[in-house]
This record gives C-alpha cells, structure tokens and sequence, in this order.
C-alpha cells in the first residue's frame, strides 16, 4: 500500500464506537484515600486496580469538575499496553459514556493506530490528563490539571507502559513539563527513566487540518505513527515486552 493510501486511512467513517459504560458502584470507595483539597498529593501506589481508581474518578472533588460530570472518563484499552496514549480530557461523548476518545477525535485516533495494526483494545491504553470534562471542552486550567495529575502517575505506575504517546500541547505541557509548541517537539523521542515518551498532534487539531499534502499535520502525523510502530517492534524483538 502507498503512504498515500496508508494515509488515507485517517479518512473518517463512523466505527460504532457508542457503547454506554454504567458509572461503577462506590462500594470501594473510601473517602480518606482521596484527598479533596486539590494541593495535598494523591499517594504513590495507592491504588492497585484501575477499577479502585474508577470508583474513587466518580466520587473526586478535588476540582470543579467534579461538579458538572455524569462520568468520570479514567481509560480504557489493555491493563498491560506497551504503549499509552496520553489525551487532554473528555468532550460530551465521553462524558454521557465513560470511555476517553469515542467522539470524532477517537475515531481519527483509531484509524490512525489501525494504519500501522494497532488497536486500542490489545495494543494500548488510553487515557487523559484531566478524568471529567471541563465545561464548553475549554482546555483543563492548570488547579484542574495539576489536581488530576495523581490519578495519572497511578494509571503510569500500573500499566506500565514503555511508550507514552502525548496527543497534544496539554498532555505535553502537564506530562513532561515542556511548553513548547507541539508543532517543534512533535515527532521527536523523549527518553525519561524508562519510558520514552512521543509528543503527536491531537486528532481534533488533524480534523481541522484534513490536508494530505506532504509537510501536512495529517502527513506529519503518517510518519510519526509509522516511527512508533518500529519502535514497538525493536522494543519487542530486544526486550521481554
Ligand atoms: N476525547 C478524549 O477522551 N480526550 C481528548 O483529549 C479528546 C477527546
């Protein structure tokens, strides 16, 4: 296949990704575990389960958010993914499903996994920088962002994962601390500890972009995709991953 037609993967049709998620039930929830004021830390190794931390999304109020949410989106995708994807937080279709990038956004992200024979079920996990959807889908404030931030070194600390995918200038900016634009650092391999991290663009701003033309975000974005699938597979062939 031609990268032109690999690129024309990205193409939108509609993937029948609406299934519903109930929130799930509080049971475990023990209020102590969260502190509610957004400036005490979130423990390291707290939680021993996403599911733990599902219950504890639905129940948070360590920002705002907490108030306007129907459900708290904390991720989806395999437990023990090599690699994470990294999102800013939930639009209005995440928020009535509970599950991260399954508006139009989602379905670009997994058409543009697919072109290289990833899929979020067996080969990632994705996530968000923010669990609730902030209001009118402005980006998260940096209170918000920073009150969340607990709840995703948790999501790193146990899935574990070798490749961190940041889709965006948010996930980059919170993530990594680097407030360049995305458009310079995109693309490029940021090894920190053990992980190595890749800042991509957001699919949203790919949809606001749809040209093909070589230099293009849509294209940019072919040869990022492409530089992470033969990373996964160095990865494989050298290590136990
Ligand atoms: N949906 C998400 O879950 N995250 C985003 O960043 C955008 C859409």
């Amino acid at each position: 296949m031609s990268a032109e037609n690999q690129i024309d993967l990205f193409n939108l049709e509609p993937t029948g990704n609406t299934a519903a998620a109930s929130p799930p039930p509080p049971s475990n929830f023990d209020p102590d575990l969260i502190p509610t004021s957004a400036t005490v830390p979130i423990p390291t190794g707290i939680y021993t389960s996403m599911e733990a931390m599902k219950g504890h999304c639905n129940q948070c109020q360590r920002c705002d958010l907490g108030q306007n949410r129907t459900h708290a989106v904390v991720g989806e995708g395999n437990l023990q993914a090599a690699i994470m994807v990294v999102g800013e937080g939930p639009g209005q279709t995440e928020d009535e499903t509970g599950r991260p990038f399954v508006g139009r956004s989602g379905e670009l992200l997994d058409k543009i996994l697919a072109a290289v024979n990833l899929t979020r079920e067996q080969d990632v996990f994705i996530c968000n920088i923010v669990k609730c959807r902030p209001p009118q889908n402005r980006e998260p404030t940096q209170p918000e962002a920073d009150a969340c931030k607990g709840y995703l070194l948790e999501q790193i600390r146990m899935v574990n994962p070798r490749i961190i995918l940041l889709t965006g200038k948010t996930a980059l900016r919170n993530l990594l601390g680097i407030k360049e634009g995305i458009t310079k650092v995109r693309g490029q391999w940021i090894e920190q500890g053990d992980r190595l991290y890749m800042p991509i663009f957001h699919p949203a701003y790919l949809l606001r972009n749809p040209s093909k033309a070589v230099g293009s975000p849509k294209w940019l974005m072919w040869q990022d995709i492409q530089a992470v699938r033969t990373k996964l597979d160095e990865l494989r062939a050298n290590t136990s991953i």
